[in-house]
């Protein structure tokens, strides 16, 4: 029986294999009587991607986009929304250009399309796997509906510094956490078959290592060692490619000297040669014009670096457009160098099914029927709900109960505009529920809800207007900020509760907002205090797309409810979870510091030559500040929950393996608290002896289980040698044999510890 089954098996696949290399050679002789036919302007203009003019995602926006498409100028336009739209320009490409090429769509689909889920940070705050392919999933379904194919996402840039304002939009500071997030976005967008009408093409940005921008400023300079890059930051990037993404997108950033996007090390060697990419690369936005101000020569010189490390499709600048054809007549680029990119954007053209049916994304009736459907909007709240992090919960404070006057104060209280955070450049902010206003539609009549502005967003009314741009904006209030405080403090004595809704408004963080300060702005402090003084309880509902120093907040407030940018629906998810609906579930995908000053800050750091003893915070001749700990505020994979969870009996199924081996680690996890709830059960393993330094711990695993009050379960996780490999000085991934220390616990402070051995 055994035996027919494999034989079976090795049929299925050898047919499989014989199916896909006859597909691939169709493709191949498609594509190749296509480029046969093509002029070299007409191969050049398929490596132009030019914005359709709809949202503004950078600062400049192409010109001439119908003369260039029926001249075949142009193979792909982004930001241009709507079936119809869409339809009007594929037309002009398939009855006005020459060889009829139809025309990728691409937008940044980053957490949603008109459903909005919660921002990246926020999602990753889930943990929860399926969860989050399924917000993918339904951000493919809308945007296809709507006209588009490709979408510029999964952002999978690791950062551990917040004062980066990106740090919104990816999975955190953890590179399993990470590597993991964006295989699931990929699968969620691409599906299993890129020509169904409702799967999007993936693009893994930004590669590589945007996110380790020097001193968190954006678009700043990154230089790190290759072994740093190999272990620490580049997994995620390669977990999206190695789950199928179709195409890469180059970062702004110098990297060791040699920026993205005319890195061949980076986009040749590595990309495609080691990672065995064959999709299509694109830059990021004039990323290749801005090589100039990199310092690499002027825009001829620039675009053919950038062709000849590996860029097939030039975002917006028009580099390759205009100097291409020059620089193959001057001999600075090879024909062969155009016909590579070329091929890339037909096959991916391809394979969307564009060949067969130009227009199969184009059909109003779908978009009329699969956007913001229950079904979408069911998730989104359930995905809002997940994503909140509670920090802090003093005397069980929360959940509220369903009765009385609750106040809910705050700059972020009355605006629609910010809840779906940054990034969500087709949300209808319009209409979009401010939390007041969703947290009514939640409650109905069951609680009474007032509200008040209680104070500007900042002081600084330049700040306020550089952080509410793109329509996010936010009342402001010209009188004194003690005025507005003074008012809001009248207003909240019916209350019997406060709710204060403070934070950072949505495009504080995000794309060119990096900050320096992290504290709750100043005039959202004092609204606090003063509602502090009131002496009723008070719960802060802290907007945020970044870890924020909250060291006063936490000392002071009984209780905190991160609730990061949530999406459209924010507010019913935040009064599903303050009411004790939904028992909060969320862990911390970064750390939170102390204070600026520890920035970056990462749980997984070296152990350095002079750490602390244990339980110390500081000691003279050790590595440590003067001034304050080295702990983080709440370190990363922290959230608590309204229950509390106990964990015991940690065992190992064997104390020694051999490479060829594996073990179970096994941890008892109790309910012992009052609600039913969710936990996130992490894996952590240190390696104590190596041939070079390695991390104090290490994620490799965790699971979400949900447990009944009384409730308990034995989770088990199994550890394999591969789970402890790493890249050494050569970059050669290995296993060196060793002591290693297993830990479990809810984050990644609180663990209990076992020892294991991995003999040769
Ligand atoms: C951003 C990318 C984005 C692109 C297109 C750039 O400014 O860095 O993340 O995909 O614009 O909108």
């Amino acid at each position: 029986m055994k035996i027919i089954k494999i034989l079976f098996c090795s049929y299925l696949l050898t047919s499989l294999n014989i199916a896909f290399a006859q597909q691939d050679e169709k493709m191949n002789k498609y594509i190749d009587d296509l480029m046969g036919k093509m002029t070299i302007e007409e191969k050049i203009g398929q490596l132009n991607l030019v914005t359709g003019g709809e949202a503004t995602t950078g600062a400049v926006v192409s010109t001439d986009v119908e003369s260039k498409i029926k001249s075949g100028s142009i193979g792909g336009i982004f930001s241009m929304t709507s079936p119809q739209r869409i339809r009007k320009a594929q037309e002009l490409a398939i009855n006005q250009s020459r060889l009829k090429i139809p025309i990728i769509f691409g937008m940044d689909v980053i957490h949603g399309y008109k459903t909005i889920f919660p921002i990246p940070l926020g999602l990753a705050a889930t943990w929860n796997m399926p969860l989050i392919r399924g917000t993918a999933r339904v951000a493919a379904i809308e945007a296809t509906a709507d006209g588009l194919n490709w979408t510029f996402s999964p952002m999978v840039d690791i950062s551990r510094d917040a004062r980066w304002g990106r740090i919104s939009e990816g999975s955190g500071e953890d590179t399993y956490l990470s590597a993991r997030i964006a295989k699931e976005m990929v699968i969620g967008y691409q599906g299993g078959d890129l020509s169904s009408n409702n799967t999007l093409l993936a693009c893994v940005k930004h590669f590589a290592l945007y996110g380790a921008a020097e001193s968190g400023r954006d678009y700043h300079t990154t230089d790190m060692s290759l072994h740093r890059m190999y272990n620490e930051y580049l997994p995620p990037y390669k977990a999206a490619i190695d789950a199928g993404a179709l195409s890469v997108m180059t970062s702004f950033n110098d990297i060791n000297g040699v920026p993205a996007s005319a890195n061949h090390w980076l986009l040749t060697d590595l990309l495609r040669k080691d990672w065995k990419f064959d999709g299509l690369v694109v830059t990021d936005y004039t990323a290749i014009n801005e090589l100039s101000d990199h310092g690499l020569g002027d825009l001829q010189q620039v675009s053919t670096l950038a062709l000849k490390a590996g860029v097939d499709m030039d975002m917006v600048g028009e580099g390759f457009l205009s100097t291409l054809k020059k620089s193959l007549d001057e001999g600075k680029v090879n024909l062969e160098d155009i016909d590579r990119a070329c091929r890339n954007v037909l096959v991916i053209k391809y394979k969307l099914g564009l060949f067969d049916d130009p227009f199969r994304y184009c059909d109003p009736e779908r978009q009329r029927k699969n956007t913001l459907t229950d079904e979408h909007l069911s998730l989104a709240r359930e995905a809002a709900a997940e994503s909140f992090v509670l920090l802090k919960n003093e005397n069980q404070t929360l959940p509220l109960k369903k009765q009385g006057t609750v106040a809910v104060v705050g700059p972020l209280a009355n605006t629609g505009a910010n809840m779906p955070g940054t990034w969500s450049v087709s949300a209808d902010l319009e209409n979009t529920a401010s939390l007041v206003e969703g947290m009514k539609q939640a409650l109905g009549n069951s609680v009474k809800i007032i509200t008040h502005l209680g104070a500007n967003l900042t002081d600084d009314a330049a700040l306020q207007e550089r952080a509410t741009m793109f329509g996010r904006t936010i009342p402001r209030d010209n009188r004194t900020p003690e005025a507005i405080i003074a008012e809001a403090i009248q207003s909240t004595k019916q209350a019997d509760v406060i709710v204060a809704a403070l934070g950072e408004s949505s495009e504080m963080s995000g794309e060119s907002s990096s900050r320096t300060d992290l504290n709750i702005p100043s005039s959202q402090r004092k609204l606090l205090e003063a509602l502090l003084e009131t002496g009723k309880p008070v719960v802060l509902v802290l907007f945020t797309g970044r870890p924020l120093t909250l060291a006063w907040e936490n000392q002071h407030v009984p209780a905190i409810l991160n609730v990061w940018f949530g999406g459209t629906q924010t507010g019913k998810a935040v009064a599903d979870v303050l009411f004790g609906d939904v028992n909060p579930s969320g862990k911390l995908p970064a750390t939170f510091a102390q204070n600026v000053g520890q920035l970056p800050l990462y749980y997984s750091q070296k152990n350095t030559g002079r750490p602390l003893a244990e339980g110390a915070w500081f000691q003279k001749f050790r590595s440590n500040y003067l001034d304050v700990s080295n702990e983080p505020l709440y370190p990363f994979g922290y959230g608590l929950s309204y229950t509390t969870f106990d964990y015991s009996d940690l065992t190992i199924s064997k104390t020694s393996i051999t490479k060829e081996d594996s073990l179970t680690a096994s941890v008892k996890v109790t309910n012992t608290g009052n609600y039913d709830g969710q936990e996130i059960v992490q894996l952590y393993i240190r390696d104590l002896v190596a041939s070079q330094t390695r991390p104090i711990k290490e994620l490799k695993g965790f699971d979400k289980i949900t447990l009944k009050k009384g409730e308990s379960e034995t989770i088990s996780f199994v550890i394999s040698p591969d789970d402890l490999k790493f890249y050494n000085q050569q970059l050669e991934l290995i296993t060196e044999p060793g002591v290693f220390k297993i830990l479990i616990g809810p984050n990644s402070r609180d663990t209990q510890e076992i020892e294991f051995t991995l003999t040769d």
